[in-house]
């Protein structure tokens, strides 16, 4: 890390691993900011489909993505952004989105763009990012890398719950059927797949509460900072 730049945590890992609540949690804990890298995949996304993009139309993708306009700003710590003047956070996890971020985040220029803007935010000060290629790809050189896993069907279990909340989801069965599929692409994509970065630890959170590993995590930065 160069002098005067705050410090990153890196927050590592698949699909309803528990990345975000612990994130958003160790962010809290720490008074850092709290970086959502999937959000700015899902933005993309979310403009491609509003504007009548292919999502599998690569250069299309790029070419409305060299055209638009994105602004970020922080409320109560947390980094959110703007694109061409609107604010998309409520249409992010939605199924339009969901179903084609993958093809989105699988585009090389599409993952430059959003790299660049991610390294941008630690202007904001010490950062706690979440993410499938933090540690690995873009800040390599924090000392803080975190990887969290958890069992397919304990993550279709947590996913499941999370989708009753907002709409009907089908059975836990498909739940998973569709996170393996998204965890597939998002493993043997060409460009930054998901993988353990080196010098991450690994934590399986399959039986741990949250509160232990936030807990973990906040005394480990705080034992070598304090
Ligand atoms: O974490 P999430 O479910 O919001 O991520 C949405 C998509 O974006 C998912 O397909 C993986 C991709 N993604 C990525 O490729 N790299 C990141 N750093 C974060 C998300």
């Amino acid at each position: 890390m160069k002098p005067n730049e705050g410090l990153v945590i890196a927050i590592d890992g698949p699909s309803a691993s528990g990345k975000s609540t612990v994130s958003r949690q160790v962010a809290q804990a720490l008074a850092f900011i709290y970086v959502d890298s999937g959000s700015l995949y899902r933005g993309m996304t979310w403009k491609a489909v509003q504007s009548g993009v292919d999502v599998r139309d690569a250069e299309a993708v790029v070419r409305m993505m060299n055209e638009s306009k994105w602004e970020f700003f922080i409320e109560e710590r947390v980094v959110y952004f703007q694109i061409d003047g609107v604010d998309p956070r409520d249409f992010l996890r939605k199924e339009a989105v969901r179903e084609r971020v993958s093809d989105v985040a699988a585009i090389p220029e599409v993952r430059r763009f959003i790299v660049a803007r991610l390294r941008e935010m630690s202007d904001f000060g010490s950062i706690v990012m979440e993410g499938r290629d933090i540690g690995s790809v873009v800040f390599p050189e924090t000392s803080w890398k975190y990887y969290l896993d958890a069992d397919p069907e304990e993550r279709a279990r947590r996913r499941f719950k999370e989708l009753q909340v907002s709409e009907s989801a089908a059975c836990v069965q498909s739940v998973k059927d569709s996170l393996l599929r998204r965890d597939h692409k998002d493993t043997t994509r060409a460009t930054a797949p998901l993988q353990i970065a080196l010098g991450a630890k690994v934590v399986n959170t399959t039986n741990m509460g949250i509160d232990d590993v936030v807990q973990m995590i906040v005394s480990e930065v705080n034992r070598s900072n304090g």
